[in-house]
Parts: C-alpha cells; sequence; structure tokens
C-alpha cells in the first residue's frame, strides 16, 4: 500500500527541536525566549472571566483588539489584521506575494521562519551577506534583489542574533527598495528597544505602501501560548492579508487577553528595563566564563565559547537539558557554535550558569590538554 505523497517533504525542515529532559527534577526552559515576568496584568484574569464565552466564536474581524491596538499606538484600525501569532502573518505574506520559484530575500542567519515560508511556497530562500559582528547590511540586501525577488524579510532585532539595524539603515532600505517588492519588518522584539524606534517603524510603512510591520504578544506581553499577533500595512495590503489568513484565526480567549494586554505599557516599561537589566548581568557572568557575547536588543543572549571542540554547544545543550535547564543551540541556523539563552530570573539564571562553568571548564581544560 503506498502513502499519499506530500507536496513538502515531511523530513527537510526540523520545526520543532527534541530535548531530552528525562530525569530532571524541573524544568526551565530558556530556549524559546518566552518573557519570565509573565502576563500583562489584568490578561489572566480577563481570560477566567472570558472563558465562559468560550462556546461562542470570536469576531472574526477582530475589531475591539484592532481598535485597542489603534489607540495605543495611534494607528487607523483599518490598516490592522491580526494573526494566529505574528508567524501566521509571515506566512500570510509568502502566500499572498510569492509563488514556486520567486525568491524570498533576508539577511543571512535571519529567523527561521522566513526560510520556511520560502519552503512551504517551493520559493527560493535568498540569503544576503552580513557585515561584520551578525550586522545586517543594507547595500548587500539591496544587491542581493533580482527580477524573482517578491518579499523582503528583515527581522529587527533578529533572533538568533540579537541584532539591531539601525532605523536610518531600514528608512534607507526602504527609499531604495524598488515599490513591487514587499518589505516586512518583523519587530516581534520591539519592546525590548527604545519605543521610539517602534514609532519610526510604523512611519516607514505610512511612507511606502509596499512596507509591512509585524508585531507580537508572544515576548514581552507575555502570551506566547496564546498566539496572538498583527501586522501594520497599507490598507489594500491589509485587504489581501485578510484574504488568506484562517477566518477564524485569532481565538477569542487571545482577542480578550492581547485587548487588555496593550493597555499595559507600564509594564511593558517595567519588563524592558528588567530584562535589560538580568541580560547585562548575564552577559557579564558569561564574559568571565570566557564567553564571546554577540550584543544582543532582545530578551536572550547569543554567545560561543571561542575554541570548544566541535560538538561542544550540542553536548552541552544535552547535558544541560538533563539537568532541567533548556538552551538554545544553533546548528539549524548555520552557526553550530552558538548558544542562544533566554532572559530569566536571576536564580535561574545563576542554577544554569553554575552548569555552564562547569562545562565550559571542562572545554578550556581539554584545550589546555590538547595544548600541552
Ligand atoms: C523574529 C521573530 N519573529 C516572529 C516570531 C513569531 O512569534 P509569534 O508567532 O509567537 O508571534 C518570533 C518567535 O520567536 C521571532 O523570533
Amino acid at each position: 500500500m503506498s502513502l499519499p505523497v506530500p507536496y513538502l517533504s515531511a523530513r527537510t525542515l526540523t520545526v520543532v527541536k527534541k530535548i531530552d529532559t528525562s530525569g530532571a527534577p524541573r524544568v526551565v526552559n530558556l530556549g524559546l525566549n518566552e518573557s519570565w515576568l509573565g502576563a500583562a496584568p489584568g490578561v489572566v484574569e480577563a481570560i477566567r472571566e472570558a472563558a465562559p464565552q468560550v462556546y461562542r466564536y470570536a469576531d472574526p474581524g477582530c475589531g475591539t483588539m484592532r481598535a485597542a491596538i489603534g489607540r495605543q499606538f495611534n494607528l487607523d484600525p483599518a490598516r490592522i489584521v491580526c494573526g494566529n501569532g505574528s508567524e501566521e502573518l509571515l506566512d500570510a505574506v509568502g502566500r499572498v506575494y510569492a509563488r514556486a520559484g520567486d525568491e524570498i530575500l533576508f539577511p543571512a542567519y535571519s529567523f527561521l521562519q522566513f526560510a520556511i515560508v520560502a519552503y512551504r511556497l517551493g520559493a527560493k530562500a535568498v540569503e544576503a551577506p552580513l557585515g561584520p559582528q551578525f550586522s545586517v547590511d543594507v547595500d548587500a540586501l539591496l544587491a542581493a534583489v533580482t527580477p524573482a525577488t517578491r518579499v523582503i524579510f528583515l527581522a529587527n532585532p533578529n533572533n538568533p542574533t540579537g541584532s539591531v539595524v539601525p532605523m536610518d539603515e531600514v528608512a534607507r532600505l526602504a527609499r531604495e527598495l524598488p515599490s513591487h517588492i514587499v518589505l516586512v519588518l518583523d519587530a516581534a522584539y520591539a519592546e525590548y528597544v527604545d519605543p521610539a524606534e517602534a514609532v519610526a517603524t510604523f512611519e516607514i510603512a505610512d511612507r511606502h505602501p509596499n512596507v509591512i510591520v509585524t508585531r507580537t504578544f508572544s515576548k514581552a506581553y507575555g502570551l506566547a501560548s496564546a498566539r496572538a499577533g498583527w501586522a501594520y500595512a497599507h490598507p489594500e495590503v491589509v485587504a489581501a492579508l485578510n484574504n488568506v489568513r484562517g477566518i477564524g484565526n485569532v481565538n477569542g480567549l487571545a482577542q480578550v487577553a492581547a485587548t487588555v494586554a496593550v493597555g499595559e505599557q507600564d509594564f511593558i516599561q517595567h519588563v524592558r528595563a528588567r530584562t535589560a537589566e538580568e541580560r547585562d548581568y548575564l552577559e557579564g557572568q558569561l564574559r568571565t566564563l570566557g564567553f564571546e557575547i554577540s550584543p544582543s536588543a532582545a530578551n536572550f543572549a547569543f554567545v560561543r565559547l571561542p575554541g570548544a571542540s566541535e560538538g561542544w554547544a550540542q553536548a552541552t545543550v544535552a547535558r544541560l537539558a538533563k539537568q532541567g535547564f533548556i538552551i538554545r543551540s544553533n546548528e539549524d541556523y548555520g552557526l553550530p557554535e552558538w548558544l542562544r539563552i533566554s532572559i530569566a530570573d536571576r536564580a535561574d539564571l545563576d542554577e544554569m550558569l553554575a552548569l555552564l562553568r562547569v562545562e565550559a571548564r571542562a572545554a578550556n581544560g581539554e584545550q589546555l590538554a590538547a595544548g600541552a
């Protein structure tokens, strides 16, 4: 008996990494860039209050949620489309604007989903080379544009590198890019940088109808599991995205949660400050252990241990997981030496650091032995 043949090989992409935490007394996940500070105030209560309505269909147009977002950021709700997380919207952009054989362009070592969007469409994922220290080179991006380019994705700050593109460079990219090419500014970590940058991002979208800004409630707002994101774009782009998204894409409880959360900007300010504090602490501690740090503006650190043997990062991730601490290796990003570690509570960071200290010492011992 033969099986149905998928257009996409089920084995080409590993979207979810398997991690063995068996035997660990408790598990602290520092591998998904969740916010340890939890959901914005009032959100859990609002979900609880709305729970009895779960038998009803929610508003497919997310009217109340879009109005709340519009009010908060001074944006026209007609230019907003909500998604099942921002990942749905990134995927929707691909499905609206690209087809098999087209090119989807992004800087090297960008958020993995950009390549996944291309793969799902049979489009070609094209990576533009970076400048030094994982910096985005706007000229290299522009130079990589071909007649087949349909979409450019730019995550700012980027995951997994944590790097930031200066706003004047983002504005230049939007200005110099041919206007038939869609430019997606993925601002999933926008809350962790100066809020003025988010405003500037919306202004770029106002000036250029081919620019789409995507945002998420998964990170600083602490709603990763609710699956709520949104995009800001020209009304015609919004209409096109509305055509391809799931009709009931944002569930009712998520709409309620996002509507409350977006009003809690004091909380977001607190999250930004606390995350920066703990990120500085973590990076400082890792530096003393001999790690090289890639400067990160987001809620994670991106680091590597220079001189460690091949496979050290993967083995370290596996050993830490067995002890209950999940951190992320990045071989799937083509960066097998690098570790991405989410910012967390000081006590959890200290416990994780103690485990990493043992691993780093062992690696350094091996280096000394090899040099002897
Ligand atoms: C750069 C970037 N964009 C988008 C997303 C998607 O987030 P969500 O679908 O939870 O909104 C992520 C998630 O990690 C991310 O790192």
